[in-house]
């Protein structure tokens, strides 16, 4: 018997529990027990997400991995008490979601949506947008996430660049290790780096100065990838036109946060790419089925590098 436990916000299990057990069948897993509360000494394998009551896990002296719900890891990647192996969540919907949402925020500030449907009926004032290949756009980040959603740009038009730690191809995007190559002059950036020491404020007053002046902003990878008091300083300059945030240091934005109110910041609530109950199973069962039969696991997060 394999003995996982589920360690999330109780309305998770409800979501998840169904998903998990007809995925663990699909790869011949039938000897599960799946539970929220398998004691720490019997348990093969944690099932975590940032929010769970697990966090201390010495106890957990027989697990074989730590399988993250989130693709996002800063909450547990540097958790003193995990010794095993840690994965995160990498999985086809989340990165179709991100793609899609990605794709239709840049179209919106490209598009000049807000000024076209805000006026219909009162004025006919059309403001014709460059086509897209007239528009750099620079992707911070080029993992899963970045790469999908930089291909997507690219494929409609968009002169895509793209930044990363290591160099890379990707056909149809310009790649760079330098941020500022990657940067300069780009009508917008969109974020999606993980959030780890090294990536903390990367959006800040020098790098916003590198984009061209009235630059949009889309951020869905983490709150601290940007210095919120330098973005507002450019919005309110006139050096960024736009920010669209899904994400944010405090999460629920506090109401007092000056994002609120902005009126060039658009807020969304940590929407742009869910975990999907139903194909984030798979992702989990085909590393619990991974880890039965000594064969690596996926998606291992280096704990040094923090993603
Ligand atoms: P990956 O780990 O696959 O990719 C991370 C990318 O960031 C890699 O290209 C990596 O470079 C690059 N990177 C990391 N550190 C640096 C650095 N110091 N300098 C330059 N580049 C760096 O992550 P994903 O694409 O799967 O996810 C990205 C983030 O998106 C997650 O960490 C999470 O925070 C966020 N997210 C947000 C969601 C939402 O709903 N808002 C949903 C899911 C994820 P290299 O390739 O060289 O290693
Ligand atoms: C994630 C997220 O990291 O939803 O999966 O942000």
């Amino acid at each position: 018997m394999i003995n996982v436990r589920f360690a999330a916000l109780p309305i998770r299990w409800e979501q998840y529990e169904l998903h998990l057990y007809n995925a663990l069948a699909e790869v011949g897993l039938t000897d599960v027990t799946l539970s929220t509360d398998t004691p720490p000494e019997d348990t093969d394998y944690v099932i975590y997400a940032p929010n769970s009551d697990v966090q201390d896990f010495a106890p957990y002296t027989r697990c074989k991995a730590v399988l993250s719900l989130w693709a996002g890891v800063e909450s547990i990647v540097g958790n003193h008490t995990l010794t095993q192996p840690l994965c995160r969540m990498v999985d086809p919907s989340l990165t179709q979601g991100m793609v899609e949402w990605v794709t239709g925020h840049v179209l919106r500030h490209h598009l000049g949506m807000d000024t076209h449907i805000k006026e219909t009926g009162t004025t006919w004032d059309p403001i014709t947008p460059p086509v897209a290949w007239e528009r750099k756009i620079a992707v911070l980040g080029l993992g899963q996430l970045g790469h999908a959603c930089a291909q997507s740009l690219s494929a409609i038009g968009f002169d895509t660049h793209g930044w990363a730690r290591s160099e890379k191809e990707i056909a149809g995007v310009t790649c760079h290790t330098d941020i500022k190559a990657a940067m300069t002059d780009a009508d917008g950036v969109v974020l999606l780096l993980p959030d780890t020491s090294a990536t903390e404020n990367a959006l800040n007053s020098d790098t916003l100065a590198y984009l061209k002046p009235g630059a949009f902003v889309v951020n869905p990878g983490r709150g601290p990838l940007i210095d919120d008091d330098a973005l507002i300083a450019a919005l309110d300059s006139g050096q960024i036109g736009h920010a669209t945030l899904d994400v944010f240091r405090i999460e629920p934005l506090p109401d007092s946060h000056p994002f609120w109110k902005h009126p060039r910041i658009t807020v969304t609530p940590h929407i742009a790419a869910e975990t999907r109950p139903k194909w984030a199973s798979k992702t989990i069962a085909e590393n619990i089925r991974r880890g039965e039969n000594g064969e690596p696991f996926l998606h291992l997060v280096d704990r040094a590098l923090g993603y």
